[in-house]
């Protein structure tokens, strides 16, 4: 790999071991990839701390944060002090509400460990935005800005809806980009692989955002990793009908990244989403694949009696709060059920100043954040029948916690926890 002569004073130590060590992952990751050389990044998502109880045990044994960050971030077994980051740098979610913990089934101690770790972040300049959307919380970088991310769902919208640049990073390249503001260039920083490779044909309306999650799930399956273009959409689809089909076609497949002709940054007609390519394949996606889609997501439920609801996956809009509250207004979930909706923390707070929070917890549910149940592997006790209106977590969680999950719009799952019943179909 070629080095810029900033990059070989950094490999041989001139700002510090933690950097060096740094520079050296990115050598050896870029390598493995092909990449001949390094970007330069401002812009760094990831995860740092001791988030699990493994780590916090490994921390207390080696000498705190920095042994974790040294081992896990940099795959350094020796300790090495962790300098501020180099970039702007923030904090994906976490494994944790802290503020509801009781709730989550999460002692005391694994709160400590969560705010000794937000206070290690927050001392190297890492935002705590706890978020797998911090697109929702100022974290917008612009069209051709290179970019370190992780979270399968923010990668897609920053490389699709943004026009940045990022590939799925892990919390060892995030860790290492953060100190050196360098990550491989290779993948989707590069201007010939961000091309389109099928192209899809959309035959069916989509009416909310429930119908852009399954038409993303139907696709990912299809395309795998590759990238879709998508023709036929018409009016712009908003922001949470963009966030929910990135997010279902990462889960379904491996989408870091497609284009909606006429509507995404590097697609403004079906010739530039391609480019010099011809398409591998075109994909119909009409009614029956839509109905396809919806018997795939909801293949784990049988029963109709639900104890727990699910809302905000990817996390939740200020906007998607407000429509929540309207459904649930001057209502009370049933005695059975649990509602947990998750939005960034900063969405929280303004959802407390609008009176968001309040009406939520009047009809019995809660508005959380930092993390989500997948994430924290958490759900109400005796939860064997959970509703989502979102695909992806409707894919993973009943896999996590081995119970039977219904997926259908978020009116939907609002009926059903105030019924303690799950009655809707595909309309
Ligand atoms: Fe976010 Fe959890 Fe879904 S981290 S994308 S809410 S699985």
């Amino acid at each position: 790999m070629r080095l810029t002569d900033a990059e070989k004073a950094m490999l041989e130590g001139a700002e510090g071991p933690a950097v060096a060590r740094a520079m050296d992952l990115l050598v050896r990751y870029g390598e493995a990839l092909g990449a001949e050389r390094l970007v330069e990044t401002n812009n760094v998502c990831g995860t740092i701390g001791a988030t699990t109880p493994f780590m916090r045990d490994f921390a207390a044994e080696r000498g705190g944060l920095d042994a974790v960050f040294s081992e896990f971030n940099l795959d350094s077994a020796e300790v090495v002090k962790v300098p501020k980051a180099k970039t702007y740098a923030c904090h994906l979610q976490q494994g944790m509400d802290p503020e509801n913990a009781e709730a989550m089934g999460l002692k005391p101690e694994m709160v400590q460990l969560f705010r000794r770790g937000e206070a290690f972040s927050a001392s190297l300049g890492v935002q705590l935005m706890n978020t797998c959307t911090p697109y929702q919380v100022g974290n917008l970088p612009k069209k051709g800005e290179h970019c370190a991310w992780m979270e399968s769902s923010a990668v897609v919208y920053c490389n699709s809806v943004l026009g940045a640049r990022t590939n799925t990073e892990g919390r060892e390249s995030t860790g290492a980009a953060m100190l050196t503001g360098r990550i491989p260039y290779w993948g989707l920083h590069i201007e010939e692989n961000r091309r389109g490779t099928h192209l899809v044909r959309l035959e069916v309306e989509l009416a909310d955002v429930a119908d852009w999650g399954l038409f993303g799930y139907y696709i990912g399956e299809i395309v795998q990793d590759r990238i879709p273009v998508i023709a036929g959409v018409t009016g712009t689809p908003d922001l949470p009908r963009l966030k929910h089909f990135g997010a279902a076609a990462s889960t379904s497949g491996g989408v870091e990244m497609y284009h909606i002709v006429g509507v995404t940054p590097e697609a403004p007609t079906v010739e530039a989403a391609f480019g010099p390519k011809r398409p591998v394949e075109t994909i119909r996606y009409g009614r029956a694949e839509r109905r396809l889609a919806y018997e795939r997501v909801n293949a784990t439920a049988r029963d109709r009696e639900i104890q727990f609801v699910m809302l905000g996956c990817p996390h939740y809009s200020l906007e998607q709060i407000r429509n929540v509250c309207r459904l649930l207004e001057g209502r009370r979930i049933h005695p059975d059920v649990s509602l947990w909706i998750f939005t960034p923390r900063a969405i929280r707070q303004l959802a407390d100043r609008n009176g968001y929070t309040r009406i939520i917890k009047a009809a019995g549910g809660k508005l959380m954040s930092d993390t989500c149940s997948a994430m924290s592997r958490a759900i109400p006790p005796g939860t064997r029948v959970a509703a989502f209106d979102s695909v992806k977590q409707a894919h993973y969680l009943p896999a996590i916690m081995g119970i039977q999950g219904w997926f259908g719009t978020t009116a939907d799952c609002i009926e059903a926890a105030v019924r303690g019943r799950f009655e809707a179909d595909l309309r």
